[in-house]
């Protein structure tokens, strides 16, 4: 997508088609008819299209409506196209990125090529032109994402450029905005491209690869361990899953340096499961391709490190990805099998299903090492939260009360929804083991996103801001939940919260 900026008068403006971001007026009257949409800070031939074309087809501006008009000879655009945002009392930087979103599958799907978008009647509501600019590039961005990687043809976007058009705005500040949200979408669009990948062509080595690839040039130090030194490093969870896997595993690290060396850093942690069979305790087989996707968290956490290096944030940060496959193969970890984890604390592995919490164990074991600010880590944990939350909700497990507001408010900006479940002592006295220190599974009932963060909290140090975000609910397959992100495949959730977080803790 080609972008571009423009400081011009709106009506002496050439292109394809015009695209209207319009707002319902909030009114205390609920019929319908009084329903009328605010078309305040638009030049007034656009007010006196818009009303009369109202009259007509009946546009409402509600939130993903659109009217396009062809052959309008309106300025010198050829099409309008009108976009609803919903009642203006509601609009939000999430209400931009729904729009554009709407906007960009509205011109792919009526084959327009070119489309200028209007942004001064936006500033109203999310404070800055640029504000504006950067939700709207990245609605369209997030929503243009294909992975048409092994499709034999590949069906070529229509559109492929957009101009932000502002009267008032200077348009170099808008021009970074829009750079900005480039930047950013590209390490989304980049996470979930690593996420839909499949099983066999993104082993932990591959994985690896990727990282190490789409580091160079940006400034991020990419160290990856192999399968002796995480052995040697005592990494026995980690070790312990991989060993039913032809597949080595891998531990990746990421390095950046943005602020002074005495700043701490911010860590984050994913969960890198390349494919999760569920090992001797093997799943049903009914979806398991979706067990592709149990690296996500692992992408997300890539996909943040790059774009804290890209955009060049005075932070410092660390990305820690355990990567390995859940395979039963002959030295697979059998059910009562003991591990050691890089803390010294035994497991015993009841169910091998229950494998992410096992190379997770480590990897927040060495991240506590490092003493960072924070601790983050994002998983594909529970199926558990799938029934609490669905599609819709990130769970944010934390007693860190001060973390979790700052972790809601940023995501609150993001639109990334999380919700914070209970993590509490009960939890933990369901997760000791028989026979070793802990066990992988609860001993009791219910609960078993909790319970699986509480096993997961054996292995932070407790001087240490910490939250576990469990991601199985909102990584892939999020159906209509967002329009900018895919119905079917990986949504990217959780790189650009990461990335606001990494500037507010
Ligand atoms: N990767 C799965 C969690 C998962 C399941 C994510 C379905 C998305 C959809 C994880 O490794 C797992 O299998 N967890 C088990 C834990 C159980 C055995 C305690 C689960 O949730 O069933
Ligand atoms: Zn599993
Ligand atoms: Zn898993």
């Amino acid at each position: 997508m080609k972008i571009d900026i423009q400081k011009k008068n709106l009506l002496s403006f050439q292109d394809q088609t015009l695209v209207l971001f319009i707002p319902q007026k909030s009114s205390s009257k609920t019929s319908k008819k009084e329903a009328t949409l605010n078309l305040a800070s638009l030049p007034k031939e656009i007010v006196n299209f818009i009303n009369s074309a109202q009259k007509e087809t009946d546009f409402e501006g509600k939130s993903k409506e659109t009217r396009l008009f062809r052959q309008t000879q309106l300025g010198s655009f050829e099409n309008v196209l009108l976009i609803g945002l919903g009642q203006e009392k509601k609009i939000s930087l999430e209400s931009l990125r729904v729009a554009a979103a709407t906007a960009e599958k509205s011109l792919e799907s009526n084959k327009l090529k070119s489309a200028t978008f209007f942004v001064d009647n936006l500033t109203k509501y999310v404070k800055k032109a640029t504000n504006a600019a950067h939700a709207l590039t990245e609605g369209v961005l997030l929503s243009a994402y294909q992975f048409d990687k092994f499709f034999s043809e590949k069906p070529k976007p229509h559109f492929q450029k957009m101009t932000f058009l502002t009267q008032s705005a200077p348009p170099t500040t808008l021009k970074k905005a829009v750079t900005q949200a480039q930047a950013l979408c590209e390490c989304v669009n980049f996470a979930r491209y690593l996420g839909d990948m499949p099983g066999n062509l993104l082993t932990p080595k591959d994985l690896a690869r990727e990282t190490v690839n789409a580091a160079k040039g940006t400034g991020l130090k990419v160290t990856v361990w192999n399968k002796e030194r995480i052995k040697k490093e005592k990494m026995g969870g980690l070790y312990g899953v991989s060993l039913g896997s032809a597949a080595e595993p891998r531990f990746i690290i990421m390095e950046y340096k943005g602020a002074s060396k005495s700043q701490k850093p911010i860590c984050f942690v994913g969960k890198g499961l390349t494919f999760d069979s569920g090992g001797i305790s093997i799943k049903p087989s009914q979806s398991m391709d979706e067990m592709k996707y149990d690296m996500c968290g692992g992408a997300a956490v890539i996909g943040a490190m790059l774009a804290i290096a890209k955009l060049k944030l005075k932070v410092n940060a660390i990305g820690l990805v355990p990567a390995s496959e859940n395979m039963p193969g002959p030295l697979a970890n059998k059910p009562g099998d003991i591990l050691r984890a890089r803390n010294g604390k035994t497991v015993e592995v009841l169910n091998t299903d229950a494998e992410g919490r096992l190379i997770l164990m480590d990897a927040l074991c060495y991240a506590s090492e490092l003493k960072p600010r924070a601790i983050l880590d994002a998983a594909t944990l529970t199926g558990a939260i799938i029934v609490a939350l669905g599609n819709s909700y990130t769970g944010v497990f934390s007693k860190n009360e001060k973390l979790v507001k700052t972790i809601k408010e940023a995501a609150e900006h993001t639109g990334e929804n999380v919700w914070h479940m209970p993590l509490c002592d009960d939890f933990t006295q369901d997760m000791k083991g028989t026979h070793a220190d802990l066990s992988n599974i609860s001993s009791f009932r219910g609960a078993g996103s909790s319970t699986a963060a509480a096993f997961l909290e054996q292995f932070v140090d407790p001087e240490i801001p910490w939250a576990h975000l469990d991601i199985a609910g909102t990584a892939w397959n999020i159906a209509n939940r967002k329009n900018y992100c895919p119905k079917k495949g990986a949504s990217g959730v959780m790189v650009r919260t990461f990335v606001e977080l990494a500037q507010r803790l």
